[in-house]
């Protein structure tokens, strides 16, 4: 993501920061820690930081008060991928162009580096420097999107769907939750931090926020099929090796790639309701769309 190289060295030094003072009652070799930042620090295009950034950009919500949240985010979705690289789940052995964590180290450290992840993001998350009231609502807006209706319900179902048949709806609501609802959490943690806005404005960004997610997983199903390892960093056809329900295993690459414009479309179309410029967030709905990795 070559245009956004500012911001993503801006959450990387974060998240390198953030770690670094995690570290200081520990030995100086800690092979958890290790993993975590292997995990954490190597690539990745960063979409969710850039989702809080741009938000946070078009509400006039200072950049500094956005690392928490971004920082946050980005920790649960490294998580994420930990996890959902396991033999248990997808069983995948490339990641970001190198070796899964579970393949660099080992399962059970792969496992406890999800783990410290995610109790490491709703530590970040509770330093947001903000009034209180605002934090306990981003700690409970995050808890809400990783958990059992959000991000790891999500991952269930898919899982669940390997091998079978299922309708548009449930595909619609498996890439809602596993991955949409993360992406809805950028931009509604910052909203939260937002004394602006009324309950419109509110639901059409929560809304935009819905489509845009749903879209970036499409585009991560079609690219799977027409994208190759090296440029992915990760083991094009995956899903087809698995079985896994997708927009193009159910509806063929055209109109898997149809629906991703539309729910790109769908997504500008509420940001246009909330009468904000939002010039950030539309550059960044055109590039999910258009992206090759
Ligand atoms: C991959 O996410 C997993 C999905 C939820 C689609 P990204 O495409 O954002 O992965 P990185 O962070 O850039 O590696
Ligand atoms: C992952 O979806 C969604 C998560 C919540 C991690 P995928 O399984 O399609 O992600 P990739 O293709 O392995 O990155
Ligand atoms: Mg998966
Ligand atoms: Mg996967
Ligand atoms: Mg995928």
């Amino acid at each position: 993501m070559n245009q956004y190289p500012h911001l993503q060295s801006r959450i990387d030094t974060f998240l390198s920061y953030f770690l670094d003072q995690q570290k200081k009652d520990l030995s100086e070799s800690n092979r958890l820690q290790d993993a975590i930042r292997y995990a954490l620090l190597a690539g990745g295009k960063r979409i969710r930081p850039l989702l809080v950034y741009a938000t946070a950009d078009s509400l006039s919500i200072h950049i500094d008060k956005a690392d928490y949240p971004a920082a946050a985010i980005e920790m649960i979705h490294a998580y994420s991928l930990i996890h959902d690289d396991l033999p248990a789940m997808d069983n995948d052995d490339l990641r970001r162009g190198q070796p899964t964590c579970h393949i660099e180290y080992d399962e059970a450290t792969a496992i406890l580096a999800g783990d410290a992840l995610q109790a490491m993001a709703f530590n970040v998350l509770s330093q947001t420097p903000t009034e209180a009231t605002k934090v306990v609502k981003l700690l409970n807006n995050l808890a809400n999107a990783c958990g059992l209706h959000g991000m790891a319900g999500g991952q269930s179902l898919d899982l669940q769907a390997e091998n079978k048949t299922i309708n548009l709806d449930q595909l619609e609501a498996i890439h809602s939750a596993k991955t949409g609802a993360l992406l809805v959490a950028c931009v509604t943690m910052i909203t939260t931090l937002c004394d602006d806005l009324d309950s419109r404005q509110i639901q059409a960004y929560a809304q935009f926020a819905h489509h845009f997610g749903i879209a970036f997983q499409i585009v991560d199903d079609i690219l799977d099929v027409i994208g190759d390892t090296e440029q992915l960093g990760k083991r094009a056809g995956s899903d087809q090796h698995r079985h896994k329900s997708t927009y193009p295993s159910l509806l063929g690459l055209e109109q898997a790639q149809k629906k991703a414009r539309h729910h790109i479309d769908t997504a500008k179309q509420f940001l246009l309701e909330t009468n904000i410029d939002n010039q950030s967030l539309l550059t960044l709905t055109d590039f999910i769309l258009n992206r090759s990795h």
